[in-house]
């Protein structure tokens, strides 16, 4: 049997840490453990002495997700702001998660002084900010949030119909402007309105429950046939939407089949009156072609969240002409609802943000489960039981070609592979494997082994 000490230095040769292995982590296990439906405790896995693990987080990251890696041991540092490159890349050189939101850039230039990295975590929605081919590539897993913010969306569209309903946006202006303009014609309750909703995900189908508690008739179109919420109904083609609905509301993802997915030909289509509402992406709706169909009368109101361009940062005199051609057109139209990208933009929504990403780093760093990451193979192992003591999880991200697996199983054969998952995303692959009744004086030799493999791009072994 293995003395304490070589344990320790197993470990930390495997884990290229440093530190004691005696502090047993707290893996999330029990709320994993639901998903598969086990009434059985779970083994904790060992990653390395939770204490060891360091987490960059800048840019406010919620304060939920700090509860959450503090409640695991790790070290947490922490910074309101981004960094500055040179200072970010002093920060990133020896941290094995980092957390950031839409402001910090992390290129290839970055990322390639991160040594110890295995996991970033973007605590909002886009993911663009980060090398996402070249951290897969490094073998770091990228999480995000994209459904955090849905109820706060849904939310917004629904005050967005009454207020284009009752022209409550135009009113606002002219009371701010000092006039009293007290009228009813062509304003109207929205109980026994047609919604109609383009998208029927995350968003689209929390607005339809919403909706119709507030008395509305709800119909959807979605590429996929999706079993409808309450009493609203699937139609077959968008125009058979566009010919029904009061209200459009758009909530689907920016792709090339959803580019000016409502121009002129749509409005044209659409019932004379009707409003507009688009909180989905700035692409989506061809908005020169709506200034011209709000001009003609044909559209009554819009409520517009997003835009093809828009501004990096707040400021005033930002959303203008050089920005997008139309801009000030568009202002000048009565009964249009402008607001700054808003749609997920509440204290809620961070709070769940902060738990859904933090959630995410802890199950990838204690389990190596990565489900719901955006640029790797998603994989995931059910937990080991409580009676697994001597079962070893094997985590190797690998070079996407032939023969690594008769490789792989070639080192681990004199073992009983309990368990084994692997997937592969373009030129990437992630392997999870338990292995039963592995010596810990094994582990070192199993690691040493995986790391020598041409194909290995990262070996991580949990006890
Ligand atoms: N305004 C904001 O602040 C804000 C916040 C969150 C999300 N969003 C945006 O809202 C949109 C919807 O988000 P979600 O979370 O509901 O996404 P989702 O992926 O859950 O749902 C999108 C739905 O659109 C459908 N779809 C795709 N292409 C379609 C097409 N051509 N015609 C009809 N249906 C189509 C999909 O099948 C899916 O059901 C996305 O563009 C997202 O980026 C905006």
């Amino acid at each position: 049997m293995a003395s304490p000490q070589q344990i320790t230095n197993a470990f930390q040769q495997a884990m290229n840490l440093s530190g004691s292995p005696h502090e047993v982590s707290m893996s999330p296990t029990q709320s994993y453990m639901s998903q598969y439906s086990s009434l059985k405790p779970a083994k904790a896995l060992k990653p390395f002495s939770t204490g060891d693990i360091k987490i960059l987080l800048l840019e406010n990251v919620n304060t939920t997700a700090i509860n959450i890696f503090k409640t695991q041991g790790y070290q947490v540092e922490f910074y309101k702001s981004s960094l500055p490159e040179d200072e970010l890349i002093e920060k990133i050189k020896d941290v094995h998660a980092i957390g950031i939101r839409s402001k910090t850039k992390l290129s290839e230039k970055i990322l390639r002084h991160a040594k110890n990295l295995v996991v970033v975590g973007c605590f909002c929605i886009g993911t663009n900010q980060v090398d996402l081919d070249f951290a897969a590539k490094s073998g770091i897993a990228v999480f995000n949030s994209p459904f955090s913010n849905s109820r706060s969306v849904a939310e917004l569209v629904i005050a967005e119909i009454i207020t284009l309903a009752r022209q409550l946006g135009d009113r606002s202006i002219e009371m701010h402007t000092g006039t009293w303009n007290k009228v009813s014609s062509k304003c109207w309750e929205i109980r026994g309105k047609t919604l109609g909703i383009v998208g029927y995900g995350h968003i689209g189908s929390q607005l339809s429950v919403l909706a119709e508690a507030m008395g509305m008739n709800v119909i959807y179109h979605d590429i996929l046939s999706i079993m409808a919420l309450g009493n609203s109904k699937q139609v077959t083609t968008l125009d058979d939407l566009l010919s029904q609905a009061d209200f459009v509301s758009l909530h689907v993802p920016a792709t090339s089949e959803t580019k000016n997915l409502l121009s002129a030909p749509q409005f044209a289509a659409m019932k004379d009156g009707a409003y507009v509402i688009n909180a989905s992406r700035g692409t989506v709706v061809d908005i020169g072609a709506l200034v011209q169909a709000m001009k003609a009368g044909k559209i009554a109101g819009a409520a517009l969240d997003v835009y093809p361009n828009e501004p990096a940062k707040n400021g005033e005199d930002l959303f203008n002409d050089s920005l997008n051609s139309w801009a000030s057109e568009l202002c000048s139209l009565r009964n249009v609802i402008l607001s700054p990208h808003i749609g997920g933009s509440t204290e809620e929504a961070q709070s769940a943000i902060g738990i859904e990403v933090a959630t995410a780093l802890t199950k990838y760093i204690n389990e190596g489960n990565s489900q719901g990451a955006v640029n790797f193979p998603e994989v995931a192992l059910r937990p080991l039981d409580l009676d697994q003591q001597n079962t070893v999880r094997v985590l190797y991200v690998h070079h996407n070609v032939p023969g690594v697996l008769k490789t792989v199983n070639n080192i681990l054969s004199n073992h009983n592979i309990e368990k084994q998952f692997t997937d592969s995303q373009g030129d990437i692959a992630y392997l999870m494997a338990d292995i039963a009744d592995v010596d810990l004086s094994d582990i070192k030799t199993l690691y040493e082994q995986l790391e020598q493999t041409p194909y290995k791009i990262g070996t991580r072994l949990l006890y």
